[in-house]
């Protein structure tokens, strides 16, 4: 369904995705795990359309998108969850999924639709629909931010740490809503430190180490690989 191949992207004269391939099949969860400043974000970034790539290709369902502008691409079928969320603190919750198709050219009807079932797979964001987004807590901005991304309905969907900052109570509620998606179609590129629970979820993995992938493979066989424990299960 994506398939990135030899990626080089540089921030001026830092070099922070070098020579990256990968793929992800439909149906499929895959996984890109890293330490912190591995280059993962920027890999997703550059997916959706959000920075310039300086070499290398990025085909979605055989199309080339390198070229074509982030609106549009989400309007192909991917979207993506930010790391650390980025929810509209200001705006309510409403307003917040209102967003997420924004850029979708679709009837008003097909995006109360799209709110409904958001609202039936996170009975806590309907409770507080009028309320700001600020007042939520992690978890449920977490829900939120994850209730706008599918607000344009996507194919692919990425998730930037999804994890992060969140109680395990909440990251269990998270990866649940995870796993239920791909049952509805939905596959799914996911970043994530936390390796344990990515690799757990996931069904192919890549290991990213200063902007290259130094190890792929199913998540089972990395989850047993000893240099994945030691470096990253905290074996
Ligand atoms: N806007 C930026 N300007 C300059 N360097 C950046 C910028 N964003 C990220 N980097 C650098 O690029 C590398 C990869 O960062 P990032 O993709 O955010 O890593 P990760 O998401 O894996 O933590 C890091 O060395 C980081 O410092
Ligand atoms: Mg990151």
């Amino acid at each position: 369904m994506l398939k990135v191949s030899n990626l080089n992207i540089y921030y001026d004269h830092i070099h922070a995705v070098k020579d990256l391939s990968i793929e992800v099949e439909e149906g499929k969860i895959v996984c890109l795990i890293g330490a912190n400043g591995a280059g993962k974000t920027t890999t997703l970034q550059s997916i959706s359309g959000l920075l310039p790539i300086r070499s290398g290709e990025i085909t979605f369902k055989d199309k080339s998108i390198i070229k074509s502008k982030p609106h549009l691409i989400t309007h192909m079928g991917i979207a993506q969850v930010p790391e650390g969320r980025r929810i509209f603190t200001n705006l309510s919750v409403l307003d917040n999924l209102k967003l997420g198709s924004y850029a979708i050219k679709d009837s008003l009807q097909n995006k109360e639709k799209e709110i409904k079932r958001i609202y039936e797979r996170f009975p806590i964001l309907k409770e507080r629909s009028n309320q700001r987004a600020g007042t939520l807590s992690g978890g449920e901005q977490q829900m939120l931010a994850i209730g706008r991304a599918l607000m344009s309905r996507p194919k692919l969907l990425l998730l930037d740490e999804p994890s992060m900052g969140l109680s395990p109570i909440y990251v269990e509620t998270i990866f649940e809503v995870i796993e239920d998606l791909i049952h509805e179609g939905v596959t799914i590129l996911l970043v994530e430190q936390n390796a344990n629970i990515a690799l757990s979820i996931s069904d192919y993995a890549y290991v990213l180490e200063t902007g290259r992938i130094v190890k792929s493979g199913t998540s089972e066989d990395l989850m047993n690989d000893p240099d994945v424990k030691v470096a990253y299960l905290g074996a």
